[in-house]
């Protein structure tokens, strides 16, 4: 079984790592730009589909049961173009799809795979449309066109719409743009097609998360960052500018054997620190505390702390580029007196400017041990982690 997963762009390999250190039967897992790809052994229990839906790094999972060229595709117009697409229908291998959904989501749909098979083999026999009945699942379609998007003379809606007509026609689903069961996810790039079945409904980053501030960041991204720090049991890991607190409550849900301390100097920011902690804790109690500091005076001893991941503030929707240049350096003056030699800091921003000055002040303090181009919100931003000397 073919999976595709988006993830952030930037953090294809730490996804990746993710993927083949903890799920079974992993074979070929490669990263691509925004995306990882990997195959599971074929006789993979459902169990294993569930496993791979509790990856922290990923966004969002579908099985690929369709991949094809099209030749001259991209030279076709519209009309052709769709219909071919539409006619691609019978090729695709809708009885993995089917079972995919089913294992991750832990429900049938109506008739099972069996269902399936007998409509698709009826359509192709008689051309006539399935019925739809009250026991049809719902469905959207959406196509995604990767590249140059003028390849071709039809729209991503045209394709989707076309492609969700035929689904109707054969199998009887309803179609639903909001509330659906299935969502199938067409990918072309120039002559080439990929049809996916989605294995989450709602995106996986959207964790841990009820109170959002205006710069919440993805738990996906918190889990990477903190990934990266590499943390081991039983260290003492800190965010120092943790806004809503969700780098500390995804590391504190995520690396259960390390301790998470986040704090922030703003008011409502704790407020909502406190909330976020309330809401996650409901299932499990999570570990981790919350305090009012201004994170260039904060209340550790010298030599105290193993990891500092955070998420500085950018310049854009918090602070300025000016406010920057005279902060970053005075963060890095105290950050450096609480970390342990040896000890690892992650850190976001956009501003490489006043980071990189920064650290270049103080040039003998640090090691740069790998650094991260990642899209934060279309926003392209450095991640870096250093290690104290
Ligand atoms: C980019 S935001 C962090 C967002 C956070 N990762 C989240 O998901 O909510 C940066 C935070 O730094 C805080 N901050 C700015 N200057 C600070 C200082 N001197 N001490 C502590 N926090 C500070 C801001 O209040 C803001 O919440």
């Amino acid at each position: 079984m073919e999976v595709y997963a988006t993830v952030i762009t930037g953090f294809e390999k730490v996804a990746a790592k993710e993927i083949s250190s903890k799920i079974e039967n992993v074979r070929n897992c490669q990263p691509y730009r925004g995306n990882v790809r990997f195959t599971l052994e074929k006789d993979s229990p459902s169990e294993t589909l569930k496993n791979v839906l509790k990856m922290r790094s990923v966004d969002n999972f579908y099985v690929v049961f369709y991949e094809n060229v099209i030749e001259g595709l991209g030279k076709m117009e519209k009309e052709k173009a769709v219909k071919t697409l539409q006619n691609e229908i019978s090729f695709m291998n809708w009885k993995i799809a089917i079972e995919a959904w089913q294992a991750a989501n832990g429900k049938s749909i109506f008739g099972g795979t069996d269902l399936i098979v007998e409509q698709m083999r009826n359509f192709m026999k008689t051309g006539i449309n399935a019925e739809v009945t009250e026991n049809s699942p719902s469905f959207r379609v959406t196509c995604k066109r990767a590249g140059d998007k003028s390849a071709h003379q039809f729209s991503s809606m045209d394709a989707a719409w076309k492609f969700g007509g035929q689904i109707n026609n054969v199998f009887g689903w309803r179609t639903s743009m909001k509330q659906f069961d299935i969502e199938i996810v067409m990918r072309i790039e120039r002559d080439s097609i990929l049809v996916m079945i989605a294995l989450n409904n709602e995106s996986l980053f959207k964790r841990n998360i009820s109170a959002y501030g205006p710069t919440t960041m993805r738990a996906t991204m918190c889990y990477s960052m903190i990934s990266i720090a590499d943390p081991k049991p039983g260290e003492l890991i800190i965010d120092p500018m943790c806004g809503g607190g969700s780098i500390p409550i995804e590391g504190a849900c995520a690396f259960s054997d390390s301790f998470f301390i986040g704090g922030d100097n703003h008011v409502l920011a704790l407020e909502r620190c406190f909330a976020n902690l309330k809401s996650a804790s409901e299932q499990f109690p999570i570990p981790c505390n919350f305090f009012l500091w201004n994170a260039c005076h904060l209340p550790f001893n010298d030599n105290s702390v193993d990891v500092i991941v955070t998420d500085l503030p950018f310049g854009k929707k918090l602070g300025s580029v000016m406010d920057n240049r005279l902060l970053y350096p005075k963060l890095l003056e105290e950050w450096k007196r609480i970390l342990k030699i040896g000890g690892r800091l992650v850190m976001m921003t956009h501003d490489k400017r006043s980071i990189d000055s920064a650290i270049l002040k103080d040039r003998d303090a640090w090691q740069t041990d790998s650094t991260y181009i990642v899209n934060v919100g279309g926003l392209s931003c450095l991640c870096i982690r250093l290690s104290k000397i």
